[in-house]
């Protein structure tokens, strides 16, 4: 059987430089657990445009949902800021995720206890969260018509839509419903039903696949404003946070913080399973390009690579090695090793990129 296929999206900023240690794992995980896969790179965002004057080429399109997994770094940066919005870095990304339909969004907030003191919040509040965001990824106001910039009388107005197909909310909910099962068990859904109609359809869809599919699951509803509040007064009352793509793209750099900081939270985006049960799937750090300090050796590359640790879970089936993955990352961070933004102000003993790399594969291959 042909070794299951990845293409590797660097994209900008610190994209490349955290996705070379991810390349390493990769490799790792070939030749010691003979888990090898077919990696292809290909450009996407910036990146692209300079290639092709466009963030995400359709030959690279095509190889995106030919792929078994996608594994993106990060796009965008200040040197495209002045692009027209229709070839902004962005755009690739978002292409990527309406085109590949990948409608279930998994930012996992995780507190390792090496790191509850980096918290924003005090230890007690955040040490062994685990929380799960399932944001909807393919509609609402990122895609709803209509949008733009149009004149009305003399002046401009700008547009965006909220808008969601029952159908739309049914699915995303199925898969926040599926995970709680295997995790917590708990739903807490959020949306503005106090000010929105689409927030209104959105509870009464969540609230009836629960009742009728998944009744055993514990649900509850909160408004969006004050789910970011509880976030921060206490977020371990939390299982699975399901919400739309707006307010899931704003709560989940929310819960990233919590976990002390944002270079660690990978993502899953999933879309319907295919007829061999696999998932299309992309797989990304939360965090950004981070153009300040891109270049420099100084990023944290754990949110990538945790992210491919997800690959194995969601996209492989192999819980296990990702498990064993992510176990050597807390090795390493217990052990006290901290890449820039793990550090106090001065960043006195910050180890680099790479570094981060060497030790997480030595934990790797302290693991067999
Ligand atoms: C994210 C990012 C993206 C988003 C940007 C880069 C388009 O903030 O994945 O959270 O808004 O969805
Ligand atoms: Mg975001």
């Amino acid at each position: 059987m042909a070794n299951p296929s990845l293409l590797i999206l660097a994209g900008d900023g610190i994209g490349p430089e955290v996705m070379g240690q991810v390349t390493r794992i990769i490799d790792w995980f070939g030749d010691k657990r003979g888990l090898a896969f077919d990696v292809s790179e290909d450009l996407v965002g910036g990146a692209a445009y300079d290639a092709h004057g466009t963030p995400l080429h359709d030959e690279t399109m095509a190889r995106a949902l030919a792929a078994d997994a996608v594994l993106l770094g990060a796009v965008g940066g200040p040197k495209y800021d002045a692009l027209d919005f229709s070839v902004k870095p962005e755009r690739g990304l978002l292409r990527l995720r309406k085109e590949m339909d990948l409608f279930s969004n998994l930012r996992p907030a995780q507190c390792f206890d090496a790191l509850a003191d980096f918290s924003s919040l005090k230890r007690d509040v955040v040490a062994g969260l685990d929380i799960m965001i399932v944001r909807e990824l393919t509609s609402g106001v990122y895609f709803g018509e209509p949008r733009g910039i149009f004149e009305e009388g003399n002046e401009r107005v700008g547009i965006n839509t909220q808008r969601y197909t029952e159908s739309e909310i049914e699915r995303v909910a199925r898969s926040a419903f599926e995970l709680a099962r295997r995790r917590g068990n708990k739903v807490c859904s959020m949306e503005k039903a106090n000010v929105m109609e689409s927030g209104i359809l959105w509870r009464e869809v969540v609230q009836k696949i629960h009742d009728t599919e998944y009744p055993d699951v514990e649900l509850s509803h909160m408004y969006a404003d004050n789910g970011a509040m509880q976030l921060v007064r206490a977020p371990k009352q939390f299982d699975v946070i399901l919400t739309d793509n707006l307010f899931g793209d704003i709560l989940s750099d929310c819960a990233a913080m919590l976990t002390g900081s944002l270079g660690m939270l990978p993502s899953a985006s999933l879309g319907a399973p295919d007829a061999n049960g696999r998932p299309k799937a992309l797989y990304e750090p939360v965090h950004g390009s981070a153009p300040d300090i891109a270049g420099q050796g100084k990023a944290n590359p754990i949110a990538c690579i945790l992210s491919f640790a997800m690959a194995l879970r969601y996209s492989f089936d192999q819980g296990d090695e990702a498990t064993r993955l992510e176990s050597a990352v807390e090795a390493v961070l217990a052990s006290g090793l901290r890449t820039a933004d793990l550090m106090g102000e001065d960043g006195g003993a910050a180890v680099s990129t790479s570094q981060m790399g060497d030790a997480i594969l030595a934990a790797l291959d302290a693991s067999l």
